[in-house]
């Protein structure tokens, strides 16, 4: 008989008793669902709700089916629903009638509730790692590259020449964000709903603090209705990790970009690379290209639940269950990509001749040649035309800024002088930024300090 059968006359049908059930993927949850079970059980002893003989055998129930669990030796039913129940019956067959007790007030409302905080809680705390790990990455790579010449662009189009080490320390940037963003989030998850019953409380006098401090929670959830209609927590985290799959996928974008032999600027390393099955010259950044495709996967999780919640009614509805295989999706789906990215770009090699190249060509120079006019008096907005008129004359002659000599300089602002030579070697280019922040090496090298600094103080 269900845990629930008394009130039915009838069994569920088969095919509903497979559409409703949801252990197949919530027997994730088994270790967080014991352990909430466990601290349940010591407040019902704690609270004389349960004696302490009673608790005591629960609580070492718990612990076998635990170790039963992890050495593979227990067979999870779908007629027994859900994770909850699979467990509670477990203990029930296990210790017979005082297994009956556990579930005093508590509902499987605000045990999934509490079940998926204590997951999120520790997936976080890994995926908070991961990054970690990442951002240190980028660290030792910019501090390899510092003076690593590449092209900055704006439209794909080739716009001033900045340093690879720069380039990489802008996704320092955004990585420092998710990571965070997600310890923000992790404050939302690290609440306690347990305690709340179905959704109005319960009428024992249960102790919510001491559950709250044995599983080690910041706060309680507040109103018990909210604690078990609440999935902001699951929203704001799919939402975070979205953001992280967007910055990963654009640094992707660029390393499919220029892996191709057009641009020539990085090669991934062969075990970061696939062959085709038929052109046995090809060597494919799928990693990469994967890693692009899985964030699609991942912002659908988002909508999936952003849906799922946008009409229920308080408070819990079956709906609610759906929320899992999103959640489970994405936490595993962004491990495995911060994972196998960081590994990826530690191992591909970095074609600094043909970076170095590429600022040959496609006057990354002009905003300097129009910054050295604007410091002999001219007005940017007529410096600017005069620097359009020379690249015109250039694109026209087939030739590039340092192709022309000083005379034909002249010819077009009588304010230049020997030293443009000079201003517009692309090395010279990246070290005359001034301002704080820019790509020249040592605002550079104090991003790398600031970076380091702040690895240091995250928990
Ligand atoms: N398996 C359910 C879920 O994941 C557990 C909560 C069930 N609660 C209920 N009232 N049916 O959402």
């Amino acid at each position: 008989m269900k845990l629930w059968g008394g009130r039915f006359a009838k069994n569920t049908a088969a095919l509903v008793d497979e559409f409703n059930a949801s252990i197949s993927f919530d027997q994730k949850l088994y270790k967080h669902d014991i352990i909430g079970s466990i601290a349940h059980a010591k407040m019902l002893k704690k609270s004389n709700i349960i004696t302490e003989e009673e608790g005591k055998e629960i609580i070492e129930g718990l612990e076998n089916i635990l170790k039963d669990i992890e050495e593979g030796k227990v067979e999870f039913q779908i007629s027994y629903e859900d994770i909850h129940m699979n467990i509670e019956k477990l203990l029930i067959d296990q210790i017979g009638e005082v297994g009956k007790k556990l579930h005093t007030a508590r509902s499987r409302n605000d045990q999934v509730a509490v079940d998926i905080r204590l997951y999120l809680r520790d997936q976080i705390n890994r995926i908070c790692e991961k990054i970690k790990n990442l951002l240190n990455t980028l660290i030792a790579l910019s501090e390899k590259h510092i003076n690593t010449i590449m092209p900055g662009y704006t439209h794909l189009q080739r716009a001033q020449p900045i340093t690879l080490g720069y380039h990489l320390m802008a996704y320092f940037q955004m990585f420092k964000r998710d990571y965070l963003r997600l310890k923000d989030c992790y404050k939302r998850v690290n609440m306690m709903p347990l305690g709340a019953g179905a959704l109005a409380g319960t009428t024992y006098e249960t102790d919510r603090e001491f559950l709250r401090e044995e599983l080690d929670f910041f706060g309680i959830c507040e109103n018990s209705l909210d604690a078990v209609s609440d999935r902001d927590f699951v929203i704001e985290f799919i939402s975070d990790a979205s953001m992280m799959m967007m910055h990963l996928s654009r640094f992707c974008e660029e390393l499919i970009i220029f892996n191709s032999a057009e641009f020539n600027f990085v090669e991934m390393d062969d075990a970061y690379s696939t062959g085709s099955s038929i052109m046995p010259q090809k060597k494919n950044p799928d990693v990469a290209e994967l890693i692009r495709g899985k964030t699609g996967r991942v912002y659908g999780n988002l909508f999936n639940l952003l849906t799922i919640m946008k009409a229920l009614p308080l408070a819990y509805n079956k709906d609610m269950q759906e929320d899992k295989p999103p959640l489970f999706d994405t936490v595993e789906n962004v491990s495995i990509c911060l994972e196998i990215f960081d590994e990826m770009i530690k191992t591909m090699k970095i074609r600094k001749d043909n970076m170095k190249k590429a600022t040959k060509e496609g006057f990354m120079n002009a905003t300097d040649v129009a910054d050295y006019l604007v410091k002999k008096g001219l007005a940017f907005r007529s410096a600017h035309e005069v620097v359009g008129k020379m690249v015109l004359y250039c694109v026209q002659n087939n030739k590039t800024m340092e192709d022309l000599s000083l005379e034909e300089f002249k010819d077009f602002s009588s304010v230049f002088t020997e030293d443009i030579l000079e201003t517009i070697k692309i090395e010279n280019c990246i070290v005359s930024k001034k301002s704080q922040g820019s790509t020249a090496k040592q605002h550079v090298e104090k991003m790398i300090r600031e970076g380091k600094r702040m690895i240091e103080v995250l928990d």
